[in-house]
C-alpha cells in the first residue's frame, strides 16, 4: 500500500489540529503545513498510482449509481427533505451552484425552490441523466472540474452546495482551501455554502471495514475502506449476475480523511459562520453562511 511522503506525515498530524468551533470566531489564517512542493509531489504519486475519480466515476460507479442511490424519485425526494430542512429559499431569481451534483438530487429539488442551477460534475454519465430528467427546470449541466466552477458563473451566488462527501473527492488539503476561499468569493454577503461529508478522521477497524452499500438479487456493491494517513482508500467492490453466473469487479480511489473541525477552522477563516449538525445517511453537515 502506497503511503503519503513520510515526512509529510508528521506534518499532517498538526494539519488535523484545526480549532472547530461551530459558531465560536478565530482570528487566526489557518495555513497548509504541508509544503507546496510535498503536496503536489504527493499528489503527482497519488495520480500515479489510482484510477482517477473521473476515471472511476466514469467506467465504475457511474453507470450504476442511480441504481446504488435507490432510483433516481427515491433519491430527489431525500434531497428535497434535507433543502427543506436548511430552509434553503431564494431571494429572487437567485443562482445555486451544485459543485458534484452527480445526477442531481440536490439540483432538481433547489430548482423546484425557484433557483437557477449550476449544475458542475466531471461524470458525464450521471450529467446526462439528469439533462434527461430536467425537463423545463433552470438547471444548466457544466462537465468540468469543480474546482474552476468560477469560470462557468457569471453572477454572484446565493448558494453553493457540495454534497453527498464529494468534497473528500479533492486530491489534497490545499485544494479544499482554495475551494473554501472560492466560494466566499462568489458567495453574496449572507449567502450559505452547505457542505455534507463523512467524517474519515477515526479509523475504522477490522470488520468494521467492510460496508454493505445496496444489494438487490442481481447486484451487491459493497465497500472496503483502507485507512492512510490522510486519505482513505475506498475499494468498490461490485457483484453482478447474468446468464453466466456471478462476475466480480474492484474499482478503487482515494477520498480525504477531512475532519470536521479542521473544515470547520478552514470555513471560519474565509469569514464563514458556520452551523454543524448531523447530516442526511451518517453525513457531517456544515452549513456556512458568509458574514464577511
Ligand atoms: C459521492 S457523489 C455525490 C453526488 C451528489 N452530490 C449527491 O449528493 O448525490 C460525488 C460526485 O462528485 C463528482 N466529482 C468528484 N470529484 C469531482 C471534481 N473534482 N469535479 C467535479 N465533480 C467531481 C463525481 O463525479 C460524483 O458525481
Amino acid at each position: 500500500m502506497d503511503e503519503p511522503l513520510g515526512e509529510d506525515r508528521v506534518k499532517l498530524a498538526g494539519y488535523f489540529a484545526g480549532k472547530c468551533s461551530g459558531r465560536k470566531k478565530t482570528t487566526h489564517v489557518m495555513r497548509p503545513t504541508r509544503t507546496t512542493a510535498a503536496a503536489s509531489l504527493w499528489t503527482k504519486k497519488q495520480e500515479k498510482n489510482m484510477s482517477s475519480v473521473r476515471e472511476h466515476y466514469a467506467t465504475h460507479l457511474g453507470p450504476i449509481y442511480i441504481w446504488m442511490a435507490g432510483g433516481f424519485d427515491a433519491a430527489v425526494k431525500r434531497g428535497a427533505a434535507e433543502m427543506e430542512t436548511i430552509n434553503v429559499l431564494p431571494i429572487a431569481n437567485s443562482v445555486a451552484v451544485d459543485l458534484g451534483s452527480g445526477f442531481g438530487m440536490h439540483a432538481v429539488p433547489l430548482a423546484n425552490r425557484g433557483f437557477s442551477v449550476l449544475a458542475i460534475d466531471t461524470c458525464f454519465e450521471l450529467l446526462d441523466e439528469l439533462r434527461r430528467r430536467r425537463n423545463t427546470l433552470p438547471i444548466e449541466t457544466i462537465e468540468d472540474d469543480l474546482l474552476v466552477f468560477r469560470k462557468h458563473l457569471t453572477t454572484e451566488a446565493q448558494i453553493v452546495l457540495c454534497m453527498g462527501d464529494t468534497i473528500t473527492h479533492l486530491s489534497d488539503f490545499e485544494s479544499v482551501l482554495q475551494l473554501i476561499s472560492e466560494v466566499s468569493e462568489v458567495l453574496m454577503t449572507g449567502g450559505r455554502f452547505i457542505i455534507t461529508f463523512r467524517d474519515y478522521s477515526l479509523a475504522l477497524t477490522g470488520e468494521q471495514r467492510f460496508i454493505p452499500v445496496r444489494s438487490d438479487d442481481r447486484r451487491i456493491l459493497t465497500c472496503f475502506l483502507e485507512y492512510a494517513d490522510s486519505y482513505v482508500t475506498v475499494h468498490d467492490i461490485l457483484h453482478e449476475f447474468d446468464a453466466s453466473g456471478w462476475h466480480l469487479r474492484v474499482g478503487s480511489y482515494r477520498k480525504l480523511r477531512l475532519a470536521p473541525d479542521w473544515i470547520c477552522t478552514a470555513l471560519d477563516s474565509s469569514g464563514f459562520d458556520v452551523r454543524r449538525e448531523p447530516g442526511m445517511a451518517g453525513m457531517v453537515r456544515l452549513v456556512a453562511t458568509r458574514v464577511r
